[in-house]
């Protein structure tokens, strides 16, 4: 079994806040650490990072603070990301800032893709947009994504059953991937 940290890194691509896409990656990560203790979570929040984003182009003339963000991307062991569906696609900044990532960094992890909009209608924006980002990184994309429209909220917090449920089928992957027996989660 692991019991050694597992670092996790939790993109959110919304250029919002309050924001759906923080909610239901909120939710995802409180089951996660109702599963798991031994966790080191990281926040990556597009919202917070729109203008050292667009000020930089190159990873060269990245901030500090979004080089550090960028270094907890490149060295973690699990990735959870979640961007709102904008224009049949993920956000792009959420697009800019895996532009930044280094291409080999991301080699064999677990990723968690996530995604809200404003109906069902655009749920395979993970399968045809997220999922093939992070093939070109050769990571290691989760087989359930998390999908959840306008309906499973009230004002920002996921409220609806049927997404938690959904929620703890993710983490059986996520628990087999580690090798962490389904047995003992909580
Ligand atoms: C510019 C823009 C484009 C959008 N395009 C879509 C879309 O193509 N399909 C969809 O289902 N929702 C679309 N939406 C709705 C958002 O995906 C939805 O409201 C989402 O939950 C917002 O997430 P957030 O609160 O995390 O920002 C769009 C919203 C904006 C602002």
């Amino acid at each position: 079994m692991n019991t050694s940290v597992i670092r996790v890194v939790v993109v959110s691509g919304s250029l919002r806040a309050p924001s759906r896409t923080h909610g239901l990656l909120q939710a995802l990560v409180e089951k996660l650490q109702a599963r798991l203790s031994n966790l080191d979570v990281h926040w990556v929040r597009i919202a917070e990072l729109c203008s050292a984003l667009s000020g930089s182009l190159e990873r060269d003339t990245a901030s500090a603070d979004l080089q550090l963000h960028l270094q907890a991307i490149e060295q973690t062991d699990l990735l959870l990301v979640g961007s709102p569906v904008y224009r049949a696609s993920y956000t792009g900044l959420f697009k800019h800032l895996f532009d930044l990532v280094d291409h080999q960094s991301l080699r064999g992890v677990p990723v968690v893709l996530a995604a809200t909009g404003g109906s069902e209608r655009h749920a395979l924006m993970i399968d045809h947009q997220l999922r093939p980002l992070f093939a070109f990184f050769q990571a290691h994309t989760l087989p359930y994504g998390l999908y959840a429209s306008v309906e499973a909220f009230d004002q920002h917090h996921l409220v609806e059953p049927a997404q938690f449920e959904r929620i703890e089928r993710v983490l059986d992957t996520v628990s087999a991937f580690f090798q962490i027996p389904v047995a003992s989660a909580a």
